[in-house]
């Protein structure tokens, strides 16, 4: 902007509003889009952004204090590329899983596909609630009637898939997996902990972190997961193997909570 002779100040003042205008704007959008926050865990933050007009995720690790400044960025790099890596690898292999748009290497943000949608966790406890009336799940945006056991029965069948590519999820609990409005296909989200290159060992251990968590977020779920254990059965392709392994950690981790 040019400043002409006498009327030098009122450009001034015009170049100082617009300035101080947008300031005011920029302040209300990062406020709008950061307010959105959905969730925030130990590690990450969790809110509800744009990116090129469309909505989607945005999953920023921040920085631990109490950790040296170095190995804090240090880790905070390498967990978001690894997630955004494993993330890839399962969209790549046909798993259901929310894509990666960019990720931000400054501050540590992957941003994803928004999943419309809600997470199991959430759906089986809305069903425990309205239980008295019936045992299943009717979606706002899709009629389609899901029972607790058709859930189970699909997570058994996405986790052996996933499996079966070699990556094991990590981290497989009911806050883990969501449930998409529009066609109720179970998509796994929060791949953290995931990996990639599994071993037997690794894929059994997935299945008892799932029960684990599974026993201790929604009581009484034995019937829910035998039936994820059914699914998963004839879902995997090393059924017999993974599930015998299985066994002897259940073995393994009950000897230790009644030994210590
Ligand atoms: N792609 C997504 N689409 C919709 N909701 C999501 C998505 N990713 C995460 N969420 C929501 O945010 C919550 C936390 O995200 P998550 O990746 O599990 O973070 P954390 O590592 O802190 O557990 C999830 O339980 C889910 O409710
Ligand atoms: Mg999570």
């Amino acid at each position: 902007m040019y400043i002409i002779g006498g009327d030098g100040y009122i450009y001034i003042y015009i170049y100082t509003t617009n300035v101080v205008l947008l300031l005011i704007v920029t302040t209300i959008t990062i406020y709008k889009m950061k307010r959105k926050i959905a969730f925030q865990g130990a590690e990450a933050r969790v809110y509800e952004s744009k990116i090129l007009g469309k909505k989607c995720i945005a999953k920023e690790r921040f920085s631990k204090q109490y950790r040296h400044a170095i190995l804090d960025t240090q880790l905070r790099k390498q967990r978001t590329v690894h997630e955004a890596r494993v993330l890839a690898r399962c969209r790549a292999s046909g798993i259901l899983a929310p894509a990666v748009y960019f990720v931000d290497d400054s501050t540590q943000t992957i941003y994803m596909e928004f999943i419309e949608g809600k997470t199991v966790k959430d759906v089986w406890d809305e069903q425990n609630l309205k239980s008295s009336n019936s045992n299943s799940s009717c979606d706002n945006n899709n009629n389609m009637m899901l029972t607790k056991i058709n859930i189970a029965e699909k997570i058994g069948i996405v986790l052996a898939k996933i499996h079966n590519h070699d990556m094991v999820h990590g981290d497989p609990t009911t806050s883990n997996i969501m449930l998409r409005n529009q066609d109720n296909e179970i998509v796994l989200i929060d791949f953290g902990l995931g990996s990639q290159n599994a071993s037997i060992d690794d894929k059994a251990v997935d299945l008892y972190v799932l029960e684990r968590a599974m026993l201790a977020t929604h009581p009484n779920t034995e019937d829910l997961f035998k039936q994820i254990l059914k699914s998963y059965g004839e879902e995997s392709k090393k059924a017999k193997m993974i599930l015998g392994k299985f066994e002897s950690v259940r073995a393994r981790g009950r000897k230790r909570m009644a030994f210590g």
